[in-house]
């Protein structure tokens, strides 16, 4: 196997007993109950699961925007779970970029600003040939002086994918990235992030309900209540 099936690859990502309770008493709810896993540089994840079973909740903790009740998370070999809130910080503007399941674009920006923004934000010279090429990545080009609530669902989240990918992050975390898009563009984004894989060695984590998509990626990790209950390495041959 090459490289790019991640088999010889580094490890970006390793938890090891992962635990996530919200609440507590009668009303604490198990979120997650005992994750390990490991995702190489790299590679394309694809966490699957019944709505409830913890995905959303393990991307959390995966981007250290959330901290696990029990367990631990390294980073590239870095200690995310003892790492100060600060570096924390710093982590996630420059070296990880975030596509959440509601979209989290600014409604009085147009799609350009809101990449721009994004840029900034990751402390990246905004330039605007690098804002464009995000947007022409996801086919958002042509519409970017558009404000979020003057383009569809499907294009907010093509705007919010360039917004992610847009400083080039080492690591992509998207919640559904596919959900609002047609399974054309849903097959087009896959292959923006696939480019990002090969060109820049970016690892990937998503979340899908969708089987087209699960058959594109390197591993698909499938979640219940809160455990990992199946666990599937793609082969190589399908993902071209
Ligand atoms: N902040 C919170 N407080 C309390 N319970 C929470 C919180 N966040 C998530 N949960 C609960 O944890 C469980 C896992 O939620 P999570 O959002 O991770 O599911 P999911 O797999 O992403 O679902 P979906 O496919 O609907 O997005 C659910 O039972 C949810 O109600
Ligand atoms: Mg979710």
């Amino acid at each position: 196997m090459s490289i790019e099936n991640g088999c010889n690859s580094r490890v970006m990502l390793r938890t090891e007993g992962i635990r996530r309770v919200f609440g507590s008493g009668s009303g604490a709810v198990t979120a997650l109950d005992g994750i390990d896993l490991t995702i190489r540089q790299g590679t394309i994840t694809a966490l699957v699961g019944r709505s409830g079973s913890g995905k959303t909740t393990l991307l959390n903790i995966l981007c250290a925007l959330d901290e696990p009740t029990a367990g631990r998370v390294w980073w590239d070999g870095r200690d995310l779970t003892a790492m100060p809130e600060k570096q924390k910080n710093a982590l996630r503007r420059r070296e990880i970029g975030l596509v959440f399941q509601s979209f989290g674009l600014m409604p009085l920006m147009s799609a350009y600003e809101n990449v721009e923004f994004g840029l900034r934000v990751a402390g990246v010279k905004a330039g605007r040939e690098r804002v464009e090429r995000a947007l022409e990545w996801v086919g958002m080009k042509e519409r970017m002086k558009h404000r979020p609530p003057e383009l569809s669902g499907g294009e907010q989240q093509r705007v919010a994918i360039a917004r992610a990918i847009a400083h080039e992050p080492r690591l992509l975390i998207a919640d559904e990235p596919t959900a609002e898009l047609d399974s054309r563009m849903g097959l087009q984004i896959i292959r923006v992030f696939r480019d990002l894989v090969k060109r820049l060695g970016t690892t990937v984590v998503l979340t899908t309900h969708d089987p087209g998509i699960m058959e594109l990626v390197d591993q698909v990790i499938a979640l219940e209540d809160g455990r990992i209950v199946k666990h599937a390495e793609m082969p190589a041959a399908t993902r071209s």
